[in-house]
């Protein structure tokens, strides 16, 4: 049986979810993917544990308790490139590189990683949806796996890959990409006050701690940047229009006092709502992508549509054309997350690492 060893950054609750899942899926892998993830190095912003040989199962556990409990990883660690280097140093055969920060400025780390020969794993849209000179050595690349940058775990990058690959070209990408957003949308719906909406999603844990990092749309643009690159076009993100639903005004408020002064913004949402039902339709924040570009924004669709209450994608195709290939169904959460995440890890083992 082979042992694969895997360097993860990030112990957040994706990473905790990663390693949970990963601990107690080792029997699943070993039948089905015949290789063991040898857990080498845990890291977070300042710490990791590092161990060549690899972590126990019982070390694994108590990371993930130490973070549920505010605490570090381990001891300090090194730049991240550095702990990559000591992973090779230690072990030259391919690792896999996970990343599941949400950090800007990975670039570094991913490139060494593929010098390297080792496969990477990525929920961390960042580098992705970065400048395109960069980014463009991300896409279709068979080192690298990116389930759940889009999606939330649903097989959407793994559908798009099969379209790629069958040859049916792509004519146009659209989707509801935001849970919170829909949750929101869902909320006007009701008649709610767009400000209540708002202090709803974030007192059920659904918005960042900063709502305003999925109330901008700047989250749905990362993630139709990246399908609308995988999908061949080079486009970057000026060429995605991006609807904010809060205006540049409220951006340097603290979150306290965004939150304060949200009910500013609720007259304006209740008359587009208003107007919405009146025409049988209701508010939905979609995104839309095609190779001139795209749109991520509010939208009004039929209230009678199944589309309303799903976290959808669609793909409209030569071969799709006139019934776009759907993808739809629950997609967020921490656990869902990471078994897309794991699911690249096999993915990587059976296609370059057998
Ligand atoms: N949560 C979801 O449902 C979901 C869904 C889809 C995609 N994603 C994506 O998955 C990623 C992780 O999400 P999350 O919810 O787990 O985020 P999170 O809870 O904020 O965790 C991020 C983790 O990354 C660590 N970190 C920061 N900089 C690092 C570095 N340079 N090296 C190593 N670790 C570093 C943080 O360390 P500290 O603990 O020290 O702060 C933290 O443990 C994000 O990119 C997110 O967009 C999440």
């Amino acid at each position: 049986m082979k042992q694969i060893p895997v360097m993860i950054l990030g112990a957040g609750g994706v990473g905790q979810a990663l390693l949970r899942q990963i601990v107690d899926g080792r029997a699943q892998t070993i039948n089905r993917a015949h290789c063991r993830f040898n857990i080498i190095a845990v890291a977070d912003s300042r710490t990791w544990q590092f161990q060549p040989d690899g972590l126990s199962d019982e070390q694994l556990r108590a990371i993930v308790a130490a973070k549920q409990a505010g605490k570090p990883v381990g001891g300090k660690r090194p730049s991240t490139l550095e702990t990559l280097n000591a992973a090779h140093e230690a072990n030259p055969a391919p690792h896999i590189l996970v990343d599941v920060t949400a950090e800007s400025g990975m670039e570094l780390a991913l490139d060494r990683a593929l010098a390297l020969g080792w496969g990477v794993a990525m929920a961390n849209k960042k580098a992705l949806a970065g400048p395109w000179q960069t980014a463009q050595n991300y896409f279709n690349q068979p080192q690298i796996r990116h389930e759940s940058t889009v999606g939330g775990g649903q097989p959407v990058i793994a559908t798009l890959r099969y379209l790629l690959d069958t040859d049916d070209p792509i004519y146009e990408i659209e989707g509801q990409l935001s849970g919170t957003l829909g949750f929101i949308c869902q909320q006007l719906d009701q008649d709610a006050p767009f400000s209540a909406a708002i202090a709803a999603a974030k007192a059920n844990g659904f918005t960042e701690p900063d709502p305003r990092q999925d109330l901008g749309g700047q989250d749905v643009m990362r993630k139709a940047l990246i399908l609308g690159r995988m999908a061949g076009w080079p486009l970057a993100a000026a060429d995605i229009q991006v609807e904010s639903l809060y205006p540049a005004q409220m951006a340097a408020l603290s979150v306290a006092d965004f939150m304060a002064q949200s009910p500013r913004l609720d007259d304006a949402m209740r008359r587009r709502a208003v107007q919405a039902r009146q025409n049988g339709q209701v508010l939905r924040y979609v995104a839309r992508v095609d190779e001139k570009g795209g749109r991520v924004g509010l939208q009004a669709i039929p209230t009678g549509s199944p589309l309303t209450n799903m976290k959808y994608i669609s793909f409209r195709t030569e071969r799709y054309s006139d019934e776009p290939l759907l993808i739809g169904g629950k997609g967020a959460g921490v656990e869902m997350t990471a078994a897309g995440v794991l699911g690249d890890m096999i993915g990587l083992v059976r296609e370059m690492m057998s």
